[in-house]
């Protein structure tokens, strides 16, 4: 009898020492989702920088940031190249995992004039944070560019803007993506709070304009709205996005504006449309189409940002 209940004192215990390990699980499992969900781990952007500066050669400099967008790589073959380095020879960089996009800086000149170029940039979609996609425009102002360049392939939300045209972007919807800046401010980099006027430089835009003019090419102006992709518009979407008022839409430069903006920074991008999102010619885009009709326009981008820096 006593042993009985002994025994059962012993299961009892059991239960509960097991009932509290149980609930301590739990507590621990929701601290490891909170770690997950409030990821404020930031790139070392000052250990990135010491890498990236110790592999610069005979204290190259560049005075120009150029950013090659999906299937316009063909920029980089115009570099009298200098010196490369490839983002994995940089510890804690992030690197480029899509087809059609290398992962390196080209250091070198471009009609004569010392540039560095980011031959592949990083996205959202491939699992990066914001501050991880936005390191290495980062990087290029950091190392002192007067003004940066960046170039993408975007999808046309309306029949005034057709495929194989070059947009000059005016302004940006960047409301369906998360913000770069979110997180610990880096104080060194600019403001907490940051305004979004002129994030595209005019007088870059008029620049651009002229250039464009001079070659005969016609550049049109338009709003661009960046999305996380990786998947397409639908067709509710693509029109939710022209009501809006965008009139191309991507999956990249918005959040490197915003970045380059805190940085006060000149930016000019260009975008190149190589496909129509499905409120306008009511078909998906496929990743071939976009990359096929990116080299398509390739030549005619490759002349536009040539005659922009030779008139910087
Ligand atoms: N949508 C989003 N991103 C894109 C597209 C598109 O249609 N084309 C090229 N990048």
């Amino acid at each position: 009898m006593k042993k009985k209940r002994i025994i059962g004192l012993f299961l009892i215990i059991c239960m509960l020492a097991s009932l509290c390990g149980c609930s301590s699980t739990v507590a621990e499992q929701q601290d490891v989702a909170k770690a997950d969900t409030t990821n404020n781990a930031k790139v070392d952007l000052d250990a990135v920088m010491e890498s990236v500066e110790k592999k610069i050669q005979n204290d190259f400099k560049p005075k120009i940031g150029i950013v090659l967008g999906s299937g316009l790589n063909a920029l980089a073959d115009e570099v009298d190249v200098v010196q490369m380095i490839s983002y994995e020879e940089i510890p804690g960089f992030p690197h480029s995992t899509v087809a059609g996009h290398n992962g390196r800086y080209i250091l070198g000149y471009l009609e004569d004039v010392p540039i560095i170029m980011m031959d592949g940039r990083i996205h959202y979609y491939e699992g990066y944070t914001m501050d991880e996609v936005v390191t290495p425009v980062r990087v290029m102002a950091k190392l002192g560019v007067d003004e940066i360049i960046t170039s993408n392939a975007v999808g046309s939300l309306s029949a005034d803007y057709p495929v194989g045209s070059l947009v000059c972007i005016e302004d940006h919807i960047a409301s369906f993506v998360p913000d770069a800046l979110i997180g610990p401010n880096d104080d060194s980099l600019g403001e907490r709070f940051v305004g979004m006027d002129n994030i595209y430089d005019s007088s870059l835009r008029k620049t651009a304009h002229e250039a464009a003019d001079e070659l005969g090419i016609d550049l049109l102006d338009g709003i661009y709205l960046q999305v996380t992709g990786p998947s397409y518009e639908s067709k509710a979407e693509s029109e939710m996005y022209a009501s809006l008022g965008a009139d191309i839409v991507g999956m990249s430069t918005a959040c490197e504006a915003i970045a380059l903006k805190q940085m006060n920074m000149k930016l000019l991008s260009i975008s190149c449309i190589t496909d129509y999102c499905p409120n306008v010619d009511n078909k998906s885009t496929t990743h071939e189409e976009v990359l096929e009709n990116a080299d398509k326009v390739s030549s005619e981008f490759m002349n536009l940002v040539k005659a922009i820096i030779k008139k910087l």
